[in-house]
């Protein structure tokens, strides 16, 4: 590669030898007498590699310097000084001067401190294009794997409306009460902080929570009437089968979590193992109120549908009793501002 190198150095005959010699050598040469000409050349014809007096009238080396670093950082500044003043050429070096070569200059020198910038050039070259193509590999693949998370929320979206579909076969009287639990899920938990990657997995598991309704006898889960005390411990299973379905299949592990306690209660009234205050996780408390919300406002096989405000009635009567108290106030907060929006919408993942 043919580098383009400005000369600047108000000292005519050292200006033109330089000049002259670098010229032989193959270099595109430019020339200016002073820092203020230096600069302008320099914003005009962006050389690569600049040689410059540090005494000159009109513009010294350290205002070029500090010019052309104002512009371009790629460009090689070596610094002339005086002779023997090493005080001059050590700060040049700390202004961020490639080199510097002391006068009278000698070409041997001039070669030598040439060589070294066309290195640290060619360095700077090779640095620049690796980060592009690491920029460009970054930004490929992450195009890559939007493409990727994308298609695997849809399908991830498909299997969970197909469980769904399965459990309300199992479960006909509780269509949509899934659906509707993982809007509320969702709704509590983006309120309460959560990050997205946190409500995604809580909607997953709002959306499957009851899906251990598959093995309880239809007769059981449709009985129009009360349930006797062994249907009930045999309904109160669910949790568990619900969670043994899901803890194989791969979802973060807070999913068959939020399975099993969702009908647990903070006073230890809850099924399946009358779990009490902390050993219930947060994520299955606000599971828990946005199952009790669901469940009250909704039509049931043995009730008709009590409606919002009953179901507020209880979450208020049970709140830090058997209810997270933060969970039920984050609910009854969404309730007041949409109480039409709450129970409808869809599930978004
Ligand atoms: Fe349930």
């Amino acid at each position: 590669m043919s580098y383009k190198i400005l000369v600047v150095d108000d000292d005519k005959e050292l200006r033109e030898s330089l000049a002259e010699n670098l010229e032989i050598k193959g270099y595109s040469v430019l020339t200016a007498k002073t820092g203020l000409e230096g600069k302008e050349l320099f914003l005009k014809e962006k050389p690569d590699i600049v040689f410059t007096d540090v005494m000159m009238p009109d513009g010294n080396g350290f205002y070029l310097l500090k010019e052309i670093h104002s512009v371009s950082k790629d460009a090689e500044v070596i610094m002339i000084t005086s002779y023997g003043d090493m005080d001059m050429a050590i700060e040049a070096i700390r202004v961020g001067a490639g080199d510097f070569i002391p006068k009278p200059v000698k070409m041997n020198v001039v070669d030598v401190a040439l060589k070294r910038a066309i290195e640290r050039l060619s360095l700077k070259q090779a640095i620049k294009s690796y980060t592009h193509n690491l920029e460009q590999m970054i930004q490929d693949r992450s195009v890559e794997l939007t493409e990727q998370i994308k298609k695997s929320n849809t399908f991830l979206k498909g299997i969970i409306s197909a469980l769904n579909i399965i459990i309300e076969k199992f479960d006909p009287f509780n269509t949509g009460h899934s659906k509707r639990v993982a809007i509320i899920t969702k709704a509590i938990s983006v309120k309460m902080g959560y990050p997205p990657s946190k409500v995604q997995t809580h909607q997953i598991a709002a959306a499957l929570h009851d899906i251990g309704k598959i093995f309880i006898p239809t007769n059981i889960l449709s009985k129009p009437s009360a349930l006797t005390k062994d249907e009930r411990l045999i309904l109160q299973r669910h949790p568990i089968i619900g969670y043994e379905i899901v803890k194989e299949v791969g979802f973060p592990s807070i999913v068959p979590k939020m399975i099993l306690q969702h009908h647990e209660r903070l006073d230890g009234s809850g099924y399946p193992k009358k779990l009490k205050g902390n050993q219930i996780a947060m994520e299955s408390r606000i599971l828990a109120v946005a199952d009790v919300i669901e469940a009250i406002s909704s039509k049931r096989s043995y009730r008709p549908a009590l409606g919002l405000t009953k179901a507020i009635e209880e979450i208020k009567k049970g709140r830090n009793i058997k209810y997270d108290k933060d969970v039920v106030d984050v609910c009854i907060e969404l309730i007041a501002k949409k109480r039409k929006d709450f129970l409808e919408g869809t599930i978004i993942f």
